[in-house]
């Protein structure tokens, strides 16, 4: 626990006129982010104040940097094997689901082995299930005893988990469900004011269990807020004691308040400008272990995506479902170790990158730091067929990113382009071109239209 603690005024000033205080604002809060993933709605985030953004700002500087997190989906659904929603989709009694708590019996310190997956694939941080919507706790808990210490595994799974990020050097993150499906409360709180406090206590303990008693956290990941609002959950209180017991974290927005980034969900799809994002997605199709899934994605599609997302100046969190015994799918484990392989080499153009402009091309795609501009070849052409248009900077050289070798190349008004080139792609899955400008590269799409084709 942080010792370094916000007076309810210094929070009250940081959140500053628009973040959401007074209980007479809450409709219009839970209106701007009404929906569990909305991040694309027109309305504009309330005003912040200078002092709140800079605390933001702050607060998120690694996270930017990072880029690519590792989510984690694993509980009592990982031992059937029928994805996370199984208890639901299937209509699996509370009680008879509940009987899965014995026969969850994980093998020791399972998450050593995503961390140091993560690590060689490149992420940065981890983001694990402490209770789905199961309502099973993979911490210690004082409220129930649906929580591993007292139930199969015997040990608390949140405390290996933070323990195995921690050794690999790598950010803590906590996914926590707030719809509950075992808890007999989760779902009358909706129509009975009793019930409603009694479990936002209940939920509101967890919460304060989970940042007190496992040192820093670096990320609170809420989920799902059926069926309350903000004002039902008490989300404002809720994210005041978040603060006062982890000044330094990171709220994302899913218990009905913008907190600090979007959650754009199985797509890309950047937040409106200023907004942070970041983009949480499946390798197959599902989050929890589906034994049957067989829809896996490539590495190159990974690949894409995260480049897709640093364009934006987003995040790319990547989920594992783990094996009731803890062993992560073969199948992720060989995606993300060639996606390490890919980071090994490319790293420098993902890591800290900034916003990016340009962005055409049907070969590939692009992202900056400064005044370099990475050039992602999806589809190698090898020869002199490699060139993008309306570039409005010029460019001062170019190497292969991989190699380091210098690239040569031809720069008129209307295009960029390389010669020479390799017939085999030098990089796999995808080959990075380092392009260095005289300034900031911005291309300008409808330039040759305009000036070649005439039209000006
Ligand atoms: C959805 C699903 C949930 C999953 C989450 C990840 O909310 O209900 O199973 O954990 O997405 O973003």
């Amino acid at each position: 626990m942080k010792t370094k603690q916000l007076s309810r005024r210094d929070y009250l000033r940081l959140l500053g006129a628009g973040a959401g205080l007074a209980a007479s604002s809450l409709p219009d809060m839970s209106q701007i982010v009404s929906a569990q993933t909305a991040q694309s709605s027109a309305s504009a985030p309330p005003p912040e104040s200078a002092e709140a953004r800079a605390d933001r700002e702050r607060r998120m500087r690694w996270w930017h940097e990072a880029k690519f997190g590792m989510f984690i989906h694993w509980g009592l659904y990982s031992v059937l094997g029928r994805h996370e929603w199984v208890m639901e989709m299937e209509g699996l009694p509370a009680t008879e689901y509940a009987q899965l708590a014995k026969r969850f019996t994980p093998k020791p310190n399972a998450a050593r082995e995503w961390a140091r997956l993560a690590r060689r694939a490149g992420q940065k941080y981890m983001v694990m299930t402490t209770k789905h919507h199961e309502g099973f706790c993979n911490f210690d808990t004082k409220t129930t005893n649906f929580c591993a210490p007292k139930q199969g595994p015997g040990r608390d799974l949140v405390r290996e988990y933070v323990e195995a990020a921690r050794a690999e050097g790598l950010r803590v993150g906590f996914y926590y469900s707030l719809m509950d499906w075992h808890h007999p409360d989760g779902a009358r709180c909706a129509t009975d004011e009793a019930a409603r406090q009694r479990f936002v206590e209940y939920i509101h303990t967890h919460i304060r269990e989970l940042l007190t008693n496992y040192g820093r956290v670096d990320v609170l990941w809420y989920d799902v807020a059926w069926p309350l609002d903000a004002k039902g959950w008490e989300s404002e209180r809720m994210n005041r004691m978040v603060f006062q017991l982890q000044p330094d974290i990171i709220v994302n927005n899913r218990n009905k308040l913008p907190g600090d980034f979007s959650t754009p969900e199985q797509r890309i799809e950047a937040a409106e400008a200023g907004r942070a994002w970041e983009s949480c997605m499946t390798m197959n199709d599902s989050w929890g272990y589906q034994r049957a899934d067989d829809d896996w994605k490539t590495p190159k599609q990974i690949v894409r995506n995260l480049i897709t997302c640093a364009h934006d100046g987003g995040n790319y969190l990547l989920n594992i479902g783990p094996k009731p015994d803890g062993s992560v799918p073969p199948e992720s484990v060989s995606i993300l170790n060639t996606v390490g392989q890919w980071m090994d080499k490319n790293g420098q153009s993902i890591y800290e990158t900034d916003i990016c402009q340009p962005r055409r091309s049907r070969n590939g795609s692009f992202t900056r730091r400064g005044n370099t501009l990475y050039f992602h070849v999806h589809f190698w052409p090898g020869g002199d067929g490699l060139a993008f248009a309306g570039l409005q900077t010029k460019v001062k050289s170019a190497r292969l990113l991989a190699t380091g070798k210098p690239v040569a190349f031809e720069q008129d008004t209307y295009r960029v382009r390389f010669t020479g080139l390799p017939q085999r792609a030098p990089d796999d899955p995808i080959t990075t071109l380092v392009v260095e400008c005289e300034s900031e590269p911005k291309q300008d799409e409808l330039f040759v239209r305009r000036r070649e084709r005439g039209s000006v």
